[in-house]
């Protein structure tokens, strides 16, 4: 892929050892903002690889959701699924994200939440969705998806009803517990599944039914709801689907941008996972940087339902993909304000 991030930074963090990966793709809007990762990575580079792709996506969701902000992301990759110090990888984190000076921001992503953000706070105020900020963003999230999903039936089958309809939830954590639950809570039939086996209690109890995650990806349902890792769309797997439409929050869905074709080529709805993923960073920057009240948030919200009938629509008016129209959107809305001309 072509280098176009703005600044990239790898260390070793001073007191874990760990390697410590801060992406900043663009700023063209405003600072970059972007959660911090911790995930095991067999090699530190596939954690630099990730950083590179999930922080030019950050850039895409903050045009897309109407924020002055650029992208970026953090990644913390672990050599193992051992224990380690927690304290010592999130002060590594913090120190990076400081001596950035603010041109970065960071918050919670996979495998952290609002109480390690609070640690990060000891020692940078670059630092969204602390306990004493605006907290969890999984709630705000799944509220986003859930005007998401309204909006891809809505263009599926004629009617915003979610009632009656089938989905199945893949990736029963954070975002998609709270998922199931809207899910059931609106009259909808849902199936669940994740690789922890613990989150079959939680899920259940939100009324759905637990299955494994591979018959999960492949259920004859009205929409697949991707709420875990992201690369979970490939020429493997796409084939096997029997979903109508695939909309859901985890980040970098496709393997590859040619893998919207195949979706587009068999008849399934895809819905950009920048659109559909935009709560969270909608909530936090719109109440901690903007103080806005709870009610104009939870307006912005509802509005990523809006913004995505709109790429649908377009989409089907000029014949492309899905992700092609909301790549296009997000190009013109990243682009800098053009220089004034010399007088
Ligand atoms: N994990 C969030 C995302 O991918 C990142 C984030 C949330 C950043 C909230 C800041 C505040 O969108």
């Amino acid at each position: 892929m072509p280098f176009n991030h703005q600044h990239v930074v790898v260390e070793r963090g001073t007191r874990s050892g760990f390697p410590i990966v801060v992406a900043v793709h663009s700023t063209a809007l405003g600072p970059a903002i972007g959660g911090c990762r911790l995930a095991v990575y067999g090699d530190w580079r596939d954690g630099l690889d990730d950083a590179l792709r999930l922080s030019a996506a950050m850039t895409s969701k903050a045009a897309l959701a109407g924020l002055p902000h650029g992208g970026g992301k953090t990644v913390v990759a672990l050599p193992s699924a051992g224990t380690f110090d927690r304290r010592a990888v999130l002060h590594d984190v913090a120190d990076v994200v400081e001596a950035l000076g603010g041109v970065y921001s960071t918050g919670p992503d996979v495998g952290t939440g609002p109480d390690d953000m609070a640690v990060i706070g000891e020692r940078t105020g670059h630092v969204f969705c602390r306990p004493s900020g605006s907290g969890d963003s999984s709630p705000a999230t799944a509220a986003g998806v859930m005007a998401a999903l309204r909006a891809v039936v809505q263009n599926r089958f004629g009617s915003a009803e979610l009632a009656g309809r089938s989905f199945a939830v893949l990736g029963v954590g954070r975002v998609g517990a709270h998922l199931v639950r809207l899910l059931t809570a609106a009259g909808a039939r849902v199936l669940a599944s994740d690789v922890d086996g613990s989150r079959r209690t939680v899920a259940e109890a939100h009324g759905a039914t637990w299955t494994d995650p591979l018959t999960c990806r492949t259920a004859e349902v009205d929409v697949l709801v991707p709420a875990a890792l992201g690369g979970v769309l490939t020429a493997t797997t796409v084939p096997a689907l029997r979903c109508a439409a695939v909309a859901g929050p985890a980040n970098n869905q496709l393997d590859a941008p040619a893998t919207a074709d195949l979706l587009h080529g068999r008849g399934i709805l895809w819905a950009p996972d920048v659109v559909v993923s935009a709560g969270g960073i909608i909530h936090a920057i719109a109440s901690e940087l903007h103080h806005e009240s709870p009610s104009q948030v939870a307006a912005r919200i509802t509005g990523i339902g809006d913004t995505l009938a709109g790429i649908l629509e377009a989409a089907r008016e000029t014949g492309v993909t899905p992700a092609a129209a909301a790549s296009r959107l997000a190009g013109f809305l990243a682009e800098p304000p053009a220089a004034l001309a010399p007088v």
